[in-house]
């Protein structure tokens, strides 16, 4: 923790109109011990229909939870993204598209936005939608993935983008979780030079039995021929043909949701997590703008995907609502090869690129290739999000991508906390390579140990967040107790993030990953139950159990063990068996790295599986298994270190 720290004013790249470190101080001691004053003026950086009067009611006590921001506000979220930029800015490029092939791309304007968000608008009243109902968002990278979001915002439905990546059964899932009447997909989704079926799987999910609920099924042509579609289904270009390019925005109350967004934990199903409008548009905006330093006009590239809250948030709502110009990437940053980021970077002139550490790691494993034949002269900031960022990796982000003139802005959040929670500030705060470094206005971080007992001065310990911020999630949709359970009940009266961190001696916060069994598998979530329900579920199979293992790309790998129904005959083509399964069960993101086949799994006398041993095997870790007196039958460790994989 003794890492080198980087003066603001030992980048080039200075920042107009960047706080200096003692406002940021000031203004975060105020957010802190004011909260009420400090956002009923910072709430006012968005627009509302009728002004909020109250700014903040919450309480975190398990026994009267209840979390509200500018309560008796009303506005539109989509009227703050699109229309109150028309007046001056109508011809501003709202969105920059770049197709996954490099000789497709498109600019779309502010006026453009407005029209195609309002056609669909349109188009979503005709089939019926109407405020609150819930609509599945299932798209390629393409701008009409956020036209979809912003639509929904603008009826006052409530979206649920589900990652393009998912599996019918995931698809499924989430419908039937959230009661969806609509589910909007597109034929195809183009990455890496090759154009995968995507509507299919949605397809295979609705005739599921137990899939009920959906009345209508949008679809955009996105690939140079037309599939025939079946009657219950809709082309978007067909839906929007006759629709006006004007639509009223809905008034909608500050706490009324504006999307669900499901996320693994570490039990049962993906959770549904439910953001309202107010206070997550109010966090967007505020974060977007003031950790990138952010001015109208310049532009900024999130590389995310939509289906994730990072593209919820820095690449559809913080930065529209910013009047940025936001570009959206289609395809794979290997493809055609290495160059790519650099070539998109030169070619739209991004002075903000914000990516994960996993896409960092993986280009510096290509060598030099990635930094040729481009400058990228234009960048000012770079960001990091997902995962924690390995120093080695950091240093390359800040040599190589920015050529050592760049600050690095390393953001901690959770698609629960809705934006960035602890982070740097470009052009404010100091920087240490690997630390995400100091809180946003009025989050609170303290660590506290097992028992729940604060942890003073430089310490580590879990991390929990005291007091809340305007952009949190409210609530687990249809299922509110879990919410309170899984956030308010470990430590009282805080919220329990789920990590793992330090505070060093300046105070700065070093995030070192997930403490409970939830896997972070390139800056993707994964529960590790869901991963173990789906192995189960395999003819073949009586018993699994997934643990993570460092991996130099991932951060994370995949480590599964399975035990065999008796008599099963264990063979490559079974582990390849099992490998498919998974991949096609929940998603290509959840393919297990490597499959160990064992007789037993190691447990208690109870029955418990013993995973903090299962984790040591899969690091190659296993002399130090620690105490194993409780096992019932040791052997099983034995064998298990005796066929390990990971050597
Ligand atoms: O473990 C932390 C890790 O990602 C988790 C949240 O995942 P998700 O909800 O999918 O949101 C990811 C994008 C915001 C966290 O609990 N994480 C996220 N950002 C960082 C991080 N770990 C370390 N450093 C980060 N900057």
């Amino acid at each position: 923790m003794n890492a080198k720290c980087y003066a603001v004013s030992d980048f080039e790249h200075q920042h107009q109109g960047a706080l200096s470190f003692e406002q940021y101080q000031a203004m975060y001691k105020e957010s802190v011990e004011n909260p009420d004053a400090f956002w009923a003026e910072h709430g006012k950086r968005i627009d509302w229909i009728k002004p909020f009067t109250k700014v903040k009611n919450t309480s975190f006590n398990k026994d009267d939870l209840h979390i509200k921001w500018f309560e008796d506000g009303t506005l539109n979220v989509s009227a703050n993204c699109i229309d109150r930029h028309l007046a001056e800015h109508a011809d501003q490029t709202a969105i920059i598209w770049e197709g996954d092939s490099p000789d497709q791309q498109q600019h779309v304007s502010y006026q453009q936005l407005h029209d195609e968000v309002c056609k669909l608008a349109n188009g979503l009243k005709k089939l019926g939608v109407q405020k609150g109902d819930r609509v599945i968002i299932y798209m390629p990278m393409v701008p009409q993935a956020a036209y979809a979001m912003l639509a929904c915002a603008r009826i006052g439905a409530v979206h649920s983008v589900v990652f393009a990546g998912f599996s019918p059964h995931a698809i499924a899932d989430r419908i039937i979780d959230c009661q969806a009447s609509v589910v909007i997909t597109a034929d195809v989704n183009r990455r890496g030079g090759k154009a995968l079926p995507l509507k299919h799987n949605v397809d295979e999910a609705l005739a599921r039995d137990d899939v009920t609920t959906i009345k209508h099924c949008v679809v955009f042509n996105n690939d140079d021929k037309q599939l025939d579609l079946p009657s219950s289904q809709v082309w978007w270009h067909e839906l929007t043909k006759d629709c006006a390019p004007v639509c009223a925005p809905e008034e909608m109350n500050a706490e009324d949701p504006l999307f669900i967004l499901y996320t693994s934990g570490s039990t049962g199903k993906p959770k549904g997590l439910v953001h309202t409008s107010g206070g997550y548009l109010v966090w967007a905006s505020m974060t977007h703008q003031k950790i990138f330093n952010y001015s109208p006009g310049e532009i900024y590239w999130c590389a995310a995907d939509v289906g994730w809250i990072t593209g919820h948030t820095y690449i559809v709502y913080g930065p529209l609502a910013n009047r940025a110009t936001t570009v959206m990437f289609e395809g794979v940053p290997t493809y055609p090869d290495e160059r790519r980021i650099g070539q998109i970077i030169d070619k739209h002139q991004v002075s903000i690129l914000y990516t994960a550490p996993t896409a960092i790691r993986a280009l510096m494993a290509k060598g030099e290739l990635a930094a040729q034949d481009s400058t990228r002269d234009s960048l000012r900031v770079l960001g990091t999000v997902g995962e924690p960022i390995n120093p080695e990796a950091w240093q390359w982000y800040y040599e190589k991508v920015g050529k050592t003139k760049c600050q690095i802005i390393d953001t901690w959040w959770q698609t629960e906390t809705g934006g960035a929670m602890i982070t740097p500030l470009a052009g404010t705060t100091p920087l240490k390579p690997g630390s995400a470094t100091l809180p946003f206005f009025s989050v609170q971080p303290a660590l506290v140990d097992s028992d729940g007992k604060e942890l003073a001065g430089e310490a580590e310990g879990n991390l929990v967040l005291k007091g809340s911020w305007p952009g949190q999630a409210r609530s687990i949709y249809g299922n509110h107790q879990r919410f309170i359970e899984t956030y308010f009940s470990a430590y009282e009266n805080v919220y329990f993030t789920g990590d793992g961190c330090k505070r060093d001696a300046d105070g700065f916060y070093w995030i070192t990953g997930r403490v409970d069994d939830v896997l972070n598998v390139s800056g993707h979530r994964l529960g590790t139950a869901e991963i173990e329900s789906s192995l189960v579920a395999h003819e073949m199979i009586a018993e699994a159990a997934v643990v993570g293992y460092p991996h130099d790309i991932k951060g994370q790998g995949i480590y599964v063990y399975v035990t065999p129904i008796a008599g099963t005959e264990v063979s490559e083509e079974l582990t390849k068996s099992v490998r498919d399964w998974v991949r096609k069960d929940l998603s290509p993101i959840a393919t297990p790295d490597m499959i160990q086949w064992a007789p037993g799994l190691p447990k208690t006398r109870s029955g418990k599986i013993m995973r903090r041993i299962l984790r040591k095997v899969a690091a190659n870790e296993y002399d130090q298994l620690g105490d194993t007196s409780t096992l019932a039958d040791p052997s099983v460790v034995d064998n298990l270190i005796e066929n390990r994989l990971n050597r």
